[in-house]
């Protein structure tokens, strides 16, 4: 078993950046007590205490998915005697709870993901708002290949965002694809070399984080909430928040600085 220590650190930059950083083992195996941590720190991060967040593995490997050793009564030992039910059910809350805390976020996330993001790694990066990926990267739901299926959004957040086939492709293959492809069916939104991964999805978040930060929670709030709805619930979903945008500091200082200089001149708070 890992120790419940520093498997997820959480480092700021003065520029409002949240930088989540996963270390456990050779490639971030998705253990409990990881998701338990990465859940605390979500936690705080929803408390607007960030303007932008980065989710990394760091350099080397994103995650390579649930902890396998933990689907296993006894990792190793024989008898072998698979994960009982509730031990499952333990497994598939932690990944429930900790990714539905990084997808509530209220502020821009961008997963940075270098090596290989599979499994739940691959969840984990769908649980942010966008993904930046070296070009030896390699994405994937191999959890079929185990004769099991994702618990942490491979089959929700992955078909919202590419598509159903797509999402069967890869769901019901287990295959992995490499970065140019996973660019082309938009399950990536940057690729960069493997070395400037981090330091673009930084870059990145920082822009976002001189943005107006009321507005983007509610515009993210607006476009995460409107798609686990009707069109028609979404559309009223988004009226509402877009006159509650007009009570944030943010539209005071945007409209008064459009009136006054012109597009693009705002300098938000
Ligand atoms: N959980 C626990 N341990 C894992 C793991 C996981 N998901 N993925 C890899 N590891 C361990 C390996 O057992 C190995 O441990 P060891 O060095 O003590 O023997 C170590 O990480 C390195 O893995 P290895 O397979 O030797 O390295 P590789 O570079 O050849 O391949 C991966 C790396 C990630 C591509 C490959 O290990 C893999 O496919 N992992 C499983 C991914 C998966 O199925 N995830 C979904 C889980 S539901």
């Amino acid at each position: 078993m890992s120790e419940p220590t520093d498997l997820v650190t959480l480092e700021r930059t003065p520029a409002g950046v949240a930088v989540v950083t996963l270390s456990h083992g050779k490639v971030n195996a998705l253990c409990v007590d990881l998701l338990e941590q990465l859940h605390a720190i979500a936690t705080e991060l929803a408390e607007h205490t960030a303007r932008a967040v980065v989710v990394t593995g760091g350099p080397k490997v994103f995650a390579a998915g649930a902890d396998i050793t933990e689907f296993a009564e006894r990792s190793g030992e024989e008898p072998f005697a698979l994960a009982a039910p509730d031990r499952v059910g333990r497994i598939g809350d932690a990944f429930l709870r900790a990714l539905n805390a990084v997808a509530a976020i209220p502020c821009p996330t961008i997963a940075a993901v270098t090596g290989v993001a599979l499994g739940g790694g691959c969840e984990l990066a769908l649980a942010c708002d966008f993904r930046v990926a070296g070009d030896r990267s390699r994405f994937g739901q191999p959890e079929i290949l185990l004769g099991i299926i994702p618990g942490g959004g491979g089959t929700q957040r992955l078909a919202r965002l590419v598509g159903a086939a797509r999402a069967k492709d890869l769901v019901f293959s287990g295959r992995m694809v490499g970065a140019d492809e996973a660019l082309a069916m938009g399950l990536v939104d940057r690729v960069v070399e493997a070395d400037q991964v981090i330091p673009t999805a930084t870059a990145w978040a920082q822009d976002l984080a001189t943005g107006p930060r009321h507005a983007l929670a509610l515009a993210k709030a607006a476009i995460d909430g409107g798609l686990e709805t009707t069109l028609a619930a979404g559309l009223r979903l988004e009226q509402e928040l877009f006159v509650q945008s007009f009570t944030t500091p943010d539209a005071a200082v945007g409209v008064r600085s459009f009136l006054a200089e012109g597009p693009g001149a705002a300098r938000f708070d």
